[in-house]
């Protein structure tokens, strides 16, 4: 008992400038040690927990960086309103025993407010999927990854498959410009009820969660009808589609390469279905790879 007490009294700290994290990286470095780091937007669950907890197995240090990156939201999207909650995140660290968490202001983050560089993945990556709708979010969102990369330079990064279009790109930014980091993907973790677990899903009132449940109902059935043995992307799309709740305004539901974004018309190992779609004004994804 009194172990657990003590335990709970070692709370995460929280570095908000870089100039302070670099300064500990390169202590840990001198050191040898392996460090790695959970990119986030905070409003932490289970499914970033996911994440810390296989970095903790993994690495001797662990840097979490909680940080609404206004550069991936577009001028129509929930910025404002995105949850933050940085006391809860710091509980959740704490409890994973993460060493730091890196939490910069957007000023920190952007000095220069209006003109700076960004990275922009190759549009074939960014034509489909979110990237559709969400013209210039993979800038953003590749930016910022790359400059956390250069602030904390990591040996290993965690990253979930529930962004399956962010995921990809990221390991191709790696691969094209030669970042010494391993990129880590990690599964994507479900509610009991199979919802894929997201910041975003507390903007859900509990009936429109039951809608939402039906996106990865949808999935399901895909799942269901290939291990019976439909392998066609477009079969399997078409006899699981009416199981989407008519209140959800679809976006996509796609069959794509698990490397290079391309369409696929048949599913197979190396694979994955992807479907995006509204519930109200609740923009959800969800994917399932094969
Ligand atoms: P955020 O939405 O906070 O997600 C942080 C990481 O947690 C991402 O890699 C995401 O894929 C992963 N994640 C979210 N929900 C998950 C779930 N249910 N199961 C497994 N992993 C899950 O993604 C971002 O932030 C940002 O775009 C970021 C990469 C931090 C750049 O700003």
């Amino acid at each position: 008992m009194k172990k657990k007490e003590k335990n709970l009294k070692t709370s995460t700290e929280v570095i908000t400038e870089i100039k302070f994290l670099r300064d500990q990286i390169k202590d840990w470095k001198k050191q040898g040690l392996v460090i790695g780091l959970v990119p986030t937007m905070g409003a932490l669950h289970v499914g970033h927990e996911s994440l810390i907890k296989k970095a903790r197995v993994e690495c001797d240090r662990v840097v979490v960086s909680v940080f609404v990156n206004p550069i991936q939201f577009g001028p129509n999207e929930d910025y404002d309103k995105y949850p933050r909650q940085l006391e809860s995140d710091k509980e959740i660290c704490s409890r994973n025993k993460v060493n730091l968490i890196f939490a910069p202001t957007p000023r920190e983050m952007y000095p220069e407010t209006h003109i700076f560089t960004t990275v922009v993945p190759p549009s074939s990556y960014q034509d489909k999927l979110c990237g559709k709708s969400r013209i210039g979010h993979f800038n953003g969102v590749a930016t910022v990854v790359l400059k956390l990369f250069n602030i904390a330079q990591p040996d290993k990064a965690y990253f979930g498959q529930k962004d399956a279009q962010q995921l990809i790109i990221i390991k191709k930014m790696a691969r094209d410009l030669d970042v010494p980091i391993e990129i880590i993907g990690c599964p994507i973790i479900r509610d009991a009820d199979g919802l894929a677990l997201s910041s975003r899903n507390t903007y859900l009132s509990v009936d429109d969660r039951q809608k939402a449940l039906t996106l990865s109902k949808v999935l399901r059935n895909i799942k269901e009808s290939y291990e019976a043995g439909i392998y066609s992307c477009k079969e399997a799309v078409n006899n699981a589609l009416h199981l989407l709740h008519p209140d959800a305004e679809l976006e996509y539901l796609e069959c794509l390469d698990a490397n290079t974004l391309e369409k696929v018309d048949i599913l197979k190992e190396n694979t994955f279905v992807a479907i995006a779609a509204r519930i109200k004004n609740v923009r959800l994804i969800d994917n399932l790879l094969f």
